[in-house]
């Protein structure tokens, strides 16, 4: 039953408030936090203090997507919670363990997020500490991108990796350009959560009740 954390990079601003009402009537299982810094991609997200007021409005799980060059220095500003995702770039990750032992003293799932051309076995030495992965399928920092056709292989890759290393528990969150054919594609390959964005739950930027209906139903069919 595959999950779905819808993006809020994806809404549009004027109407944000409503539509996290909206998200919050239909149960969606998580809300995806795009943090971005300007230096690990070329564009800006949620401030912490947005992060702060959101926190108030909505009982929603928070599943924060960190592009930043240095996650320890915002990790302690998000007041992560019990339930919250945090998806950790490795790319951008110089100090890999001490952001790890930090994550550790949170209750929320350390997921391990990968770039397109970030090879599998970077997980090696870092499965034994991660909840999950953030897969992404387009190269990170802005929505609407077109889904990468390598990424497909890459995830049968990594389905495999994770059967083969009897890793079954670590579950895998696809982020970008999650269509309703894509998404589809992914479930049947074994994905787990699904970054709901402009290409599902929030066409033209304008979130639709009728289409979250419809990617509920395929995902939760
Ligand atoms: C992009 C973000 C994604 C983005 C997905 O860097 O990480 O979460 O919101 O948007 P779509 O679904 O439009 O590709
Ligand atoms: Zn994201």
């Amino acid at each position: 039953m595959g999950k779905i954390s819808a993006s809020l990079m994806c809404s549009n601003p004027y109407t944000l408030q409503k539509d996290i009402q909206t998200l919050e009537k239909a149960k969606i299982d998580y809300l995806h936090l795009d943090i971005m810094d300007g230096h690990f991609v070329p564009n800006l997200g949620f401030s912490i203090d947005f992060i702060h007021s959101l926190r108030k409005t909505t009982s929603t799980p928070f599943d924060f997507h960190l592009m930043v060059e240095n996650p320890l220095k915002i990790i302690p500003r998000l007041s992560l919670q019990k339930g919250d995702i945090i998806s950790i770039h490795f790319e951008a990750s110089y100090y890999l363990e001490d952001i790890i032992a930090l994550l550790k003293t949170y209750e929320c799932e350390l997921f391990i997020a990968l770039n397109p051309q970030t090879p599998i076995c970077i997980l090696d030495f870092i499965h034994p500490h991660i909840n999950g992965i953030n897969f992404l399928t387009i190269n990170p920092g802005f929505s609407g991108q077109k889904l990468l056709p390598q990424t497909i292989e890459k995830f049968s890759y990594l389905k495999n990796y994770l059967c083969k290393n009897n890793l079954k528990h670590i579950l895998i969150e696809v982020d970008g350009n999650m269509s309703f054919q894509n998404a589809k594609k992914f479930k049947e390959m074994g994905a787990d959560i699904f970054v709901a964005g402009t290409s599902s739950i929030f066409p033209n930027k304008k979130l639709s009740k009728k289409e979250i209906q419809n990617f509920q139903t395929l995902l939760k069919g």
